[in-house]
């Protein structure tokens, strides 16, 4: 019996556990047997896995996370290591892996499709929604739900006190949580990476929406966001394990700057983790559900060095190298939407 590897890198996400179970009622019922690798890369150099059956997929629809843990685990770090990934694929008799990651996880898999581990599909997850190849990645709707909400409640203490609140929201480099959870939680101020922060225009948009006679404004800002001058702010200067820096601050500076230039009491609240946290939503369950099941059938097909991915309401299969080439960043179009609403 040929057997598929699944394995699941980077951040945890909402929507992972129903592509698992998807990858396993499809691959069992065309006769594979799966193997959960886990916390992504780092199972597969050290041989930690779990069998995967129906029992082990029974109930993990509706949970947030991912049964297999996690892991930013880099095995280009250490050019050893990569031998080690390639050794153990065929130790563990693998016949293809399915790698359901980010940009950090599909990078890698690229990597090794290109270095002569060719049986791997790739399946697009993030909250941040910035791979390239795919309209939307499951985690993302689950994100901004969590954050809409969040910047609803907000509203209720921002109008009682007469304050303004910032939300910082995640994204990374991109803005699609800010934007999105910004259109929909009605921000009067939405900033993301793709522009820089005017602080003048932040004052003077807030300014004229207190001007005529509201007391009371939401700015929404992206982690990545940046002032005109250019410098990211950092939670602090160590990179995470697979060499990135974290971002995270810029909500607090952004609230003492206005509440000096403009005077009007300004609080931040930071969501953090708290975005990529919980029960995966409708949307998520079913994109996470479709994508494993196609996975699968690209197994099945040999088709590898693919990743499944949704365009318009279909999913289909591109590339893998294509997802993670760029990264996707906000639709200006969009922001224009966005601004209708400022102030
Ligand atoms: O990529 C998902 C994400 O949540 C980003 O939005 C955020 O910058 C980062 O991961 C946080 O990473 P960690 O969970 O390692 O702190």
């Amino acid at each position: 019996m040929e057997k598929i590897g699944i394995l699941t890198g980077g951040g945890d996400c909402p929507g992972l556990n129903p592509v698992i179970r998807a990858v396993v009622r499809k691959a069992l019922s065309e006769g594979f047997e799966v193997v959960g690798i886990k916390d992504g890369w780092k199972g597969l150099i050290k041989q930690d896995t779990i069998a995967l059956d129906l029992n082990a997929v029974s109930g993990i629809l509706p949970k947030g996370g991912t049964i297999l843990g996690t892991s930013r685990t880099n095995p280009y770090k250490k050019p050893e290591d990569v031998q080690v990934v390639k050794d153990n694929f065929k130790k563990m008799g693998l016949s293809a892996l399915i790698a359901v990651g980010g940009e950090d996880t599909l990078g890698v898999a690229s990597k090794l499709i290109k270095d002569g581990l060719t049986n791997i599909v790739g399946v697009p997850k993030t909250i941040d929604n910035d791979l390239s190849a795919t309209d939307y990645t499951f985690g993302f709707d689950t994100a901004i739900n969590i954050a809409m909400e969040c910047i609803d409640r907000l509203h209720t203490t921002a109008e009682s006190h007469h304050r303004v609140l910032v939300a910082e929201l995640m994204g990374r480099h991109a803005g699609w949580i800010a934007l999105e959870a910004g259109i929909a939680g009605g921000a009067d101020v939405v900033l993301i990476p793709e522009l820089p922060i005017d602080m003048d225009e932040v004052c003077s948009v807030l300014k004229k929406r207190h001007s005529r006679g509201k007391s009371f404004s939401i700015v929404v800002v992206a982690e990545g966001a940046q002032f005109k001058e250019g410098t990211m702010v950092l939670q602090e200067q160590k990179l995470d394990s697979f060499g990135h820096v974290r971002l995270g601050g810029i909500g607090e500076i952004l609230a003492q700057e206005i509440e000096k230039r403009t005077g009007f009491e300004t609080r931040v609240s930071i969501l953090g983790h708290i975005q990529r946290g919980g029960s995966p939503t409708a949307f998520d369950r079913i994109l996470g559900t479709r994508l494993g099941v196609k996975a699968v059938e690209l197994v099945k097909n040999k088709k590898f060095g693919r990743m499944v991915a949704l365009q318009g309401i279909k999913i289909v299969d591109v590339p893998l190298e294509d997802a993670v080439k760029a990264l996707k960043t906000v639709d200006m179009e969009l922001y224009e939407v966005a601004k209708v609403f400022f102030g």
